[in-house]
């Protein structure tokens, strides 16, 4: 199954994504996570990246694009994939449509996860990250659940940049939600309620 999950900063893809990949295995491509892993590493893309990032703007285009051509091109890829944070725009929404097409494939589903601008304003804020494997969670954890590494702040979690998020979110990707509609496929769900009680209604959705 190929499925693209939309929603604004902080509605919970990564969440929803972690609890999939756990039970069924589907691969995972979050451009921001890929986008970290590169500033992390220093590369040259890391290095161009985060000048955006950390003021909560979208990062070239070209850069992105070449990014998940090369992820979806990986083995555990084939069998089916979870886009997360990808694509952010109509032209990335039109190069994937081109791109998966030339590969013979195309989307199932692309899934809404759908949360109010001060829901949302609280989530960041208060979210923490794993440093060594990435896990998300509050300031209520100290430590890593998952593993018992570090948790962090995100640099882009900081209040000024939440709210350019927020901004860049509504002008360049929301703009998506009515491109999927027109395909056909896109399923909508209430993202403001417990994370098992969302979770179940992804599962639900995705006929998982
Ligand atoms: P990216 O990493 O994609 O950030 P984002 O879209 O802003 O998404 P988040 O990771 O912030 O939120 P999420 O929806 O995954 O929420 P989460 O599950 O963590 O992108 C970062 C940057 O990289 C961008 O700003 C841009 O610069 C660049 N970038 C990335 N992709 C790009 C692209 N395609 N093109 C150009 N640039 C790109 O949840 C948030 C918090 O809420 C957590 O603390 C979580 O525990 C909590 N939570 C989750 N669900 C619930 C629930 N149901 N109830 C209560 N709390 C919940
Ligand atoms: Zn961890």
């Amino acid at each position: 199954m190929n499925i693209v999950l939309l929603g604004a900063p902080g509605a919970g893809k990564g969440t929803q994504a972690q609890r999939l990949v756990r039970d069924f295995g589907v691969a995972h491509i979050s451009t921001g996570d890929l986008l970290r892993a590169a500033v992390k590493g220093g590369t040259e893309l890391g290095i161009q990246a985060k000048k955006y990032m950390d003021a909560g703007e979208l990062v070239p285009d070209q850069l992105v694009i070449d990014l998940v051509k090369e992820r979806l091109a990986e083995d555990d890829a084939q069998q089916g994939f979870l886009l997360d944070g990808f694509p952010r725009n109509t032209l990335q929404a039109v190069t994937l449509d081109s791109e998966l097409s030339e590969l013979g494939r195309e989307l199932d589903c692309a899934l809404l996860i759908d949360v109010d601008r001060d829901v949302i304003i609280n989530r960041l804020s208060s979210r923490r990250t794993c440093r060594a494997c990435g896990y998300t969670g509050t300031a209520a954890d100290e430590v890593c659940p998952s593993c018992g590494g570090e948790m962090y702040q995100r640099d882009d979690d900081k209040a000024e940049t939440i709210a350019n998020r927020m901004d860049v979110y509504e002008k360049q990707t929301s703009p998506l939600v009515e491109y999927y509609r027109g395909q056909n496929i896109l399923k909508t769900i209430d993202g403001d309620r417990d994370v098992d009680v969302v979770y179940a209604d992804v599962k639900e959705v995705l006929g998982l």
